[in-house]
C-alpha cells in the first residue's frame, strides 16, 4: 500500500529530525515516472521540510541526509539528497510484494482509502450539475456541467462522503410564457409525446420569431405567477416530460441525480428570503424602484445585487438564495458545489456574498467549480440542439471506427459498445486540461484510438481483460511476485504508488485532469509491459507474477474510469 512505504520513511525522518512521523507522511511523494532522473522512488522536498521545522540551516540538511543515509532498512535501500529534495529508494521486491497484495486483497480500497486523504473524508457533499433549461437549447456547456457534476460526486462519494446530487432546472421565467403561449397556438399533444424536447423548442421558437404571441406569452407567464390551474396544468406537463426524457438519456451517459429541483419550485420562497433581508437591514429600495443588496462593503452601493425588478418580480439570483437556505435545511450538507460555465462566475460570487452577509457562515463552503467554452460541437445534423444527438453522433462514429478494425465482429452488442467507448472519448477529452480553458471540439481527434484519448483507455483495459480471460484457468495469488524487478514491472508499480496523490490533489483542485493523466500514463506504461513481459511461454512463476501485476493495473484502470464517469468495456 502506498502509505506502508510513505510511513516507513515518515518514520526514518522522524527520527532524525525528532518530529512526529505524521508530520511528514503529507510530504512524501512518489516520484513521477516521466521525471525519473534518479533511481528513487519517493521524495521529500527541503523546502517543505524547513517550512516544518525539520531542518534549520544547510549543515544540519547535510548531516541529517547523512544520518538518514546510514540508518537504511529493509524497506528504504538508499537515502540520497537531490536538487532541493531528498529521494528515497524502496526494496523493489518489496515494493511489488506490499503494493500487489493490497491490490489483490481489497482492489477497490486501493488509493481512495489512504491515510492521505483521511482529512476529505466523512462529510455530506451537495453537488448541483447539469441543469438545463426546459424548452431552450441544450447547449455544450449543460454537456460538461454534466460530465464535471458526475466526476466530482463520484469522486467524492469514492472517497467516502455522502454525497446528493441534485438538478436544477431552468424551469421558470417568460420562457414559459412564450412556450405556453405557444404551445397554445401550435403544440399537439401527440408530437408532445412521440418527440417531446423536439416539440416543445419547436412551440418555442415558433413564439419566439412571431411578434404577435409576445401579449399572449406574457399574459400566459402571469397566469402562472398568479398559480392558475389550467397554465400550472401545462407547465407541469412540460416539465415532467422533459424531466422524464433527460432521465432517459442521462442513464445512458451513466449518470443519474437523487434530487430533480428548479427554479420554479424556489421562486414560492423567494418572499420568505426579501422578508428576511428586509428585516437584517439589508435589502435597499432604488431611485428606479428596484430592490439590491450592497455588496461594496463601504455601504456606497458601488457594488450591488438586484433581487427585485422595478415590476416588483424577482430574479435568478433571488431564487438561488431562496435554492440554497432550503437545501441547507433540508439535507443539512457541509459543503455545496455548483458546477457551470464560467459565465456565472459573478453571479456565484454575490451568490455567496449575500449569504455571508446573512450571517450564514457555512457559505464559506459553498463552491462554484467554472469551466470553459466548448467551441464548434457540431453533429451530421448541424449545430448541437439536444444532447441525445451528441450521444448518437458519438455512437456512430465509433460504430464505424470499430467496423474498420477486426475485433469488434465478435462483440454481442457492438451498438452498446460503441456508445460506451465513444462517450469516454467526449469525457476523458474534456477532462484533460484545466477545466477554465476553452477548446475546440473535433470529433476526428476524439475518437483516435491511439494517443491520449478516451478510446485508448478503453482498448487499453478490454486488452487487459482479453489477457485475463485467456489465462483464467491459470490460478495466480500475489504471494510471490518477487519476479517483477525488471524495469517495466518497476516503472509501472512506482507509477501505482502515486495513485493516492493524484486523488487527493483531484479533491483539493476539484479537476480531473490529474486522475485522467494518471490513467493515461498507466496506460501507455502498461502498454509496454505487455508487449515485452509475455505471460504465456514464461515460466509458471514468472506468468503468475505477471498476471498478478496486469489484474491489479486492470482494476485501478476501471476504478479510477469509473470515477471519471466511465464504464470499461471488457471487449472492443
Ligand atoms: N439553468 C442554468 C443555465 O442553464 C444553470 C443553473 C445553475 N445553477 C444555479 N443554481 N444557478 O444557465
Amino acid at each position: 500500500m502506498a502509505c506502508f512505504f510513505r510511513r516507513c520513511v515518515a518514520l526514518q525522518l522522524a527520527e532524525v529530525c525528532g518530529l512526529s512521523e505524521d508530520v511528514f507522511i503529507p510530504l512524501i511523494s512518489a516520484v513521477p515516472v516521466s521525471q525519473k532522473q534518479s533511481a528513487a522512488d519517493l521524495r521529500v522536498s527541503v523546502n517543505s521540510l524547513r517550512q516544518n521545522g525539520a531542518v534549520a540551516a544547510d549543515g544540519d540538511l547535510q548531516s541529517k541526509t547523512q544520518a538518514l543515509a546510514n540508518q537504511r532498512g529493509a524497506v528504504v535501500e538508499e537515502v540520497s539528497a537531490g536538487r532541493g529534495v531528498i529521494h528515497f529508494r524502496l526494496n523493489r521486491p518489496i515494493l511489488a510484494q506490499k503494493l500487489l497484495e493490497q491490490l489483490c486483497s481489497e482492489p477497490d480500497g486501493f488509493g481512495v482509502k489512504s491515510e492521505l486523504l483521511r482529512h476529505l473524508q466523512g462529510g455530506r457533499t451537495l453537488v448541483e450539475f447539469s441543469s438545463p433549461n426546459i424548452a431552450k437549447k441544450f447547449h455544450a456547456g449543460h454537456l460538461r456541467s454534466t460530465i464535471i457534476g458526475n466526476f466530482i460526486a463520484n469522486l467524492k462519494k469514492a472517497l467516502g462522503n455522502e454525497v446528493i446530487r441534485v438538478n436544477y432546472l431552468g424551469d421558470w421565467g417568460m420562457q414559459f410564457g412564450l412556450l405556453g403561449a405557444g404551445f397554445e397556438r401550435s403544440g399537439s399533444q401527440e408530437k408532445l409525446r412521440t418527440q417531446p424536447l423536439e416539440h416543445l423548442s419547436v412551440c418555442c421558437a415558433a413564439a419566439e420569431c412571431d411578434e404577435s404571441v409576445r401579449s399572449a406569452a406574457a399574459e400566459f407567464f402571469r397566469r402562472l405567477e398568479r398559480g392558475e390551474d389550467q397554465a400550472l396544468a401545462l407547465w407541469r406537463q412540460f416539465r415532467e416530460i422533459t424531466v422524464d426524457e433527460y432521465k432517459r438519456i442521462y442513464q445512458r451517459l451513466g449518470v443519474h441525480f437523487d434530487h430533480y429541483s428548479g427554479e420554479a419550485f424556489h421562486q414560492h420562497q423567494t418572499q420568505n428570503v426579501l422578508d428576511e433581508l428586509m428585516t437584517r437591514g439589508l435589502l435597499k429600495t432604488t431611485e428606479k424602484g428596484t430592490a439590491v443588496v450592497d455588496l461594496s462593503g463601504a455601504g456606497d452601493l458601488s457594488s450591488y445585487a438586484t433581487l427585485v425588478r422595478s415590476d416588483g418580480t424577482s430574479l435568478y439570483i433571488t431564487r438561488d438564495v431562496a435554492a440554497a437556505l432550503d437545501r441547507k435545511q433540508r439535507f443539512g450538507f457541509d459543503e455545496m458545489i455548483y458546477v457551470t460555465d464560467k459565465s456565472q462566475t459573478v453571479h456565484f460570487r454575490q451568490l455567496f456574498h449575500i449569504l455571508l452577509a446573512m450571517g450564514h457562515q457555512w457559505a464559506e463552503r459553498c463552491v462554484h467549480v467554472a469551466f470553459g467554452l466548448v467551441q464548434g460541437m457540431s453533429t451530421r445534423r448541424g449545430e448541437v440542439v439536444f444532447l441525445e444527438d451528441v450521444l448518437e453522433e458519438a455512437r456512430s462514429r465509433m460504430l464505424n471506427n470499430m467496423r474498420q478494425s477486426s475485433t469488434s465482429k465478435e462483440l454481442e452488442e457492438p451498438e452498446q459498445t460503441a456508445e460506451r467507448v465513444g462517450i469516454s472519448a467526449l469525457i476523458v477529452q474534456d477532462f484533460r486540461g484545466p477545466l477554465m480553458s476553452d477548446y475546440k471540439f473535433d470529433w476526428d481527434k476524439v475518437l483516435q484510438a491511439h494517443g491520449d484519448t478516451g478510446v485508448f483507455l478503453q482498448y487499453t483495459h478490454a486488452r487487459l481483460c482479453s489477457l485475463l480471460r485467456r489465462h483464467a484457468r491459470e490460478t495466480y495469488s500475489c504471494c510471490d511476485v518477487s519476479p517483477l524487478v525488471d524495469s517495466r514491472s518497476v516503472s509501472v508499480l512506482q507509477h501505482l504508488l502515486r495513485y493516492d496523490e493524484v486523488l487527493l490533489q483531484s479533491a483539493n483542485e476539484l479537476q480531473p485532469r490529474h486522475l485522467v493523466n494518471f490513467l493515461l500514463t498507466l496506460s501507455h506504461l502498461v502498454a509496454v509491459a505487455h508487449r515485452e513481459l509475455p505471460v504465456k511461454g514464461s515460466s509458471a512463476a514468472v506468468a503468475q507474477a505477471r498476471l498478478c501485476l496486469f489484474s491489479a493495473v486492470r482494476s485501478v484502470l476501471a476504478n479510477g474510469m469509473r470515477i471519471l464517469g466511465i464504464t470499461p468495456v471488457e471487449k472492443m
